[in-house]
């Protein structure tokens, strides 16, 4: 690695500069001109996986990667999480750091972004960690799925758009992010279904993916892309823009190629 060079947390940088031709091109974004910038963040073990089979909340990253992941959170307008990651990892989606609160107010953001939630079938305990908390909006989008009594007790802490379909429409909600809650950059914190759906639509432009030093095997333990048997539609086409190690572990980030569209 000749061009790397040491970084302020000690570790090992290779900036965009230095990672091919491609990197230094501006991106394209004619795609997201009706929708929030999206920025996936991620870690996974050196075979891919992002948890265990059981799906059960696992440690398996460093102090670093959690600062890394609040600070991906800190710079987003608003934080999006699927249901299930809600229910199992149990988080507030809060910025503990006091710094990471002051650079946003000092960038004219709010102090916490806007928590926004998703799912179908809308059966979301009122009682998780995330409801306790008043930081910042809660923006639940679900569907009329959602059974009366659970709407009644989340109006009490959230906003519900429920939409008609019998599946959130993603692409309309970033829209209605952008247009109704000014929401111009979504931190998108998983999970792998979630991570997947938006991916297929063409709806990621940035992946934050840490590679920590484990190996879990097991087809049933999810990779990025969850535990689906199919190819995704097309391949997605990722250009590294960032390589950080820090200890023993790897900060990549890619930005996600979109096909360029066709006019017709
Ligand atoms: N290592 C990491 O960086 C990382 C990051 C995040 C999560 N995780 C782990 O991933 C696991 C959870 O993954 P997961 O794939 O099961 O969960 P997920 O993507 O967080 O949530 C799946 C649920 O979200 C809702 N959902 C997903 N796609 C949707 C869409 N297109 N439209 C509407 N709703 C949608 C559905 O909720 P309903 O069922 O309510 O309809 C679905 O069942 C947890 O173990 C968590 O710890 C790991």
């Amino acid at each position: 690695m000749r061009s790397a060079k040491r970084n302020n947390a000690g570790g090992i940088s290779v900036s965009r500069s230095k990672l091919g031709r491609g990197a230094r091109r501006r991106p394209d974004r004619s795609h997201i001109s009706r929708r929030p910038f999206v920025a996936a963040t991620f870690a996974m073990t050196v075979d891919g996986k992002v948890t265990t089979r059981n799906f059960s909340p696992v440690d398996f990253t460093s102090r670093e990667d959690k600062l890394h992941l609040f600070r991906q959170r800190a710079l987003a307008d608003a934080v999006l999480v699927g249901h299930s990651t809600l229910k199992r990892d149990n988080v507030r989606l809060g910025l503990p750091q006091a710094d990471l609160r002051e650079a946003r107010i000092e960038r004219g953001q709010m102090p916490y972004p806007i928590r926004v939630i998703v799912s179908n079938e809308g059966k979301i305990d009122n009682r998780l960690n995330i409801f306790q908390s008043d930081i910042s909006p809660i923006i639940i989008f679900s569907t009329r799925r959602m059974p009366p009594q659970y709407r009644q007790a989340l109006r009490q802490k959230a906003t519900l758009h429920l939409s008609k379909a019998e599946h959130v429409d993603l692409a309309a909600m970033l829209r209605i992010l952008r247009e109704k809650y000014k929401v111009r950059t979504v931190a998108c914190e998983g999970g792998p279904t979630l991570f997947r759906a938006l991916l297929e639509r063409g709806l990621v432009d940035q992946l934050n993916l840490t590679v920590a030093p484990y190996m879990f095997g097991g087809a049933n333990a999810p990779t990025l892309t969850g535990l689906s048997k199919e190819f995704l539609s097309a391949s997605v086409h990722c250009g590294l823009i960032d390589m950080r190690v820090v200890g023993q572990e790897c900060f990549l980030t890619y930005r996600i190629k979109h096909p360029r569209r066709r006019w017709k």
